[in-house]
């Protein structure tokens, strides 16, 4: 009778490691031919060599064969076990009718929106945009605009010096107090008549609060022409703020004084919140002050070489933010740089 010439117990060992190692349901499959197959299966062949044996080594091995027989089949069964679990956990990742991950997007600035607008309602009216330097010559921010040396209006606008890199022609250096000074690089290039609006950032050194910024914007808006009145920017701004609210909005001008406008005014609106019946917005007084705005100053004209007895134009600077707080109820001019998200992703 012969012996059995393998060692069941490193047969077991291997046959419980292979088992382990396999990745995928395939491979397991052929792993329980290879083992447990009818033709050829390495235990079935070890298994039925059993009859071989002598007597005494059938009663030996025999039980340890056969209880290994049922150990690899429950190895076999709890791989598939598991390896069904982890297919399902991984199904649950690239399951392709799960909803999306919402990626964000970024969108444009309340502010952008607003001036964007602006700029639409009066290019839609025929006017041109244009853009200025931010950096100024004391020339263009005041000189040129009718604001002499030792005036007290230079005092109005709390300035940014900028440290002189040598002389200018237009004298000393600053950032623009406002957006007027767009107005003369026009006219010294242009010949009137014309119409256009000039959007950009304006600079005052002061201390900030809820409706004052160091840092804001302002449209500026010029028409010149051989008979251009207040009646005609009258019109305009009626017009303009009719486009912009969607509503007829009454406006109301009272006298006030820059230099570089002759007679000067400032322009309030109805509250479009209250309808002038008074409200949180208008404080009350029914009313919103939204723009500075004149017929333009001969000596202006004079400082463009245009001839003042043949020109005649209306020119006025509005505020964005102003426009945006009133359209949005925003409370506070900071919060447009205060890059919180909060507030940013409601517009
Ligand atoms: N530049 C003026 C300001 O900043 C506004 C203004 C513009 C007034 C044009 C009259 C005409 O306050």
């Amino acid at each position: 009778m012969k012996k059995l010439n393998i060692d069941i117990e490193r047969f077991r060992k291997s046959a419980i490691q292979a088992i382990k190692e396999i990745k995928d349901a395939t491979a397991l499959e052929s792993l329980r031919i290879r083992f447990l197959g009818r033709q050829g299966g390495e235990l079935t062949e070890i298994l039925r060599s059993l009859k071989n044996l002598a007597l005494e080594e059938k009663r030996r091995i025999g039980p340890v064969a056969n209880s290994l027989r049922g150990e690899i089949e429950k190895a076999l069964e709890q791989k598939l076990e598991s390896l069904k679990v982890q297919s399902s956990k991984l199904k649950v990742v690239v399951d392709l009718t799960m909803p999306g991950k919402r990626i964000e997007t970024g969108h444009l600035h309340p502010l952008t929106l607003v001036e964007k607008e602006i700029r639409e309602i009066f290019k839609a009216m025929n006017f041109s945009v244009v853009e200025g330097p931010e950096v100024e010559t004391e020339y263009y921010n005041f000189d040129a605009l009718n604001v002499p040396k030792d005036h007290p209006a230079r005092e109005m606008h709390d300035t940014f010096w900028l440290k002189q890199f040598g002389k200018t022609r237009g004298g000393r250096l600053l950032l623009r107090t406002h957006t007027s000074p767009i107005q003369i690089h026009y006219m010294e290039t242009h010949q009137p008549p014309f119409q256009i609006v000039g959007p950009g950032r304006a600079f005052r050194y002061e201390a900030t609060d809820a409706s004052h910024e160091t840092n804001f914007h302002q449209i500026e808006a010029l028409m010149v022409g051989k008979d251009v009145t207040l009646a005609n920017f009258k019109f305009v701004i009626q017009e303009f703020f009719k486009r912009l609210f969607k509503k007829k909005v009454q406006i109301r001008l009272r006298p006030s004084y820059f230099p570089f406008v002759e007679p000067g005014l400032e322009v309030d609106i109805q509250c479009v919140k209250c309808d002038g019946k008074g409200c949180n917005i208008c404080k009350e007084s029914g009313w919103l002050e939204v723009m500075g705005a004149g017929m333009v100053h001969p000596k202006v004209f004079e400082a463009v070489r245009y001839n003042p007895k043949e020109w005649r134009g209306f020119a006025f600077g509005l505020g964005p933010e102003r426009i945006a707080m009133i359209k949005y109820n925003i409370p506070d001019i900071r919060l447009f740089y205060s890059g919180d998200l909060r507030f940013i992703k409601q517009f």
